[in-house]
């Protein structure tokens, strides 16, 4: 039981049994002193809508929106943060005052575990990006905020790359799209976005994009490195997988709903272990 001083938040997904959000959140409410309840809720493949409306008649706050949902989630809030149109995704939303407020964390969580956890600046670098679907599209707009020299993305279907670029041409970064194979010379950052992971294979990256100098991360993490990260290993890259930036998207969502960051250090050790 929650008594009434508690307020609920919920991850909405299918599947969502896996979901680490409500041990993370749990964490952050404990280390901060917020109350909150935070709970899992497996949605209908057609039946998002329905949770959304589900949760605002009983009073929750907000909730974390996780696969296949993250775009309809954009199309069911009312009024989206500019990061989230962007994104064309939303993975956090807010119930205020009857407004269904959409926003995305994603890409905000990816630089944060980038620039704070590894410790690695993303101003003047270049950055392969791997993949050109949602989860590329997520981290456009953060990267570009960054001052990256460079964003080349390349993608096995060249028409998605080319979409992607289009919308994100920019003043300071030179963005570009490329097939896998004319992938040239080498990258400080090499992010794989694409869900190559998931099948354990890896996109057809070239050895060559890496050097001693790069940080390669991958946004899928599980018990073991992936074929993209081993691969970038063999190259002298330095690897993360989406571990940190899972922790650093539900921190930001945090900071959202309540107005205070939790500090991400201590829960990203103790998680892993
Ligand atoms: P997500 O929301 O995870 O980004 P998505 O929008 O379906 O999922 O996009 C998946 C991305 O992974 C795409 O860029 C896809 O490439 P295509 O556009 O050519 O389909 C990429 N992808 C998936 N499996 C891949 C593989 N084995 N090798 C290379 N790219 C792959």
């Amino acid at each position: 039981m929650t008594d009434s001083m508690t307020d609920q938040y919920c991850v909405i997904g299918n599947p969502v049994a896996h979901s680490k959000s409500p041990q993370i959140h749990a964490a952050f409410a404990a280390q901060t002193g917020q109350q909150i309840d935070y709970g899992r809720r497996m949605a209908p493949l057609d039946g998002f809508a329905d949770v959304v409306r589900d949760l605002i008649s009983k009073g929750y706050r907000g909730a974390n929106v996780t696969v296949p949902f993250k775009l309809e989630a954009a199309a069911i809030a009312t009024r989206l943060e500019e990061r989230a149109r962007a994104a064309g995704a939303v993975n956090t939303l807010s119930f205020i005052d009857g407004e269904i407020v959409g926003d995305n964390t994603d890409g905000p969580g990816l630089v944060a575990d980038i620039t704070r956890n590894a410790g690695v600046a993303l101003a003047g670098k270049r950055i392969l990006l791997l993949g050109a679907g949602g989860a590329a599209r997520g981290v456009m707009l953060p990267f570009l905020q960054q001052g990256p020299s460079a964003i080349v993305v390349a993608n096995r279907t060249s028409k998605t790359a080319d979409t992607l670029v289009a919308d994100f041409q920019d003043q300071v970064t030179q963005v570009t799209a490329v097939n896998f194979e004319d992938i040239r010379g080498s990258f400080d950052i090499v992010v794989n976005a694409t869900s190559a992971s998931l099948a354990q294979e890896m996109p057809p990256v070239p050895a060559s994009a890496f050097t001693q100098d790069t940080l390669a991360l991958d946004m899928m993490y599980g018990d073991a490195p992936t074929p993209f990260m081993l691969f970038a290993a063999k190259q002298g890259a330095a690897t993360r997988d989406g571990f940190g930036m899972l922790v650093e998207q539900a921190a930001e969502a945090f900071t959202i709903w309540r107005g205070v960051r939790p500090d991400t250090r201590e829960l990203l050790t103790s998680l892993r272990t």
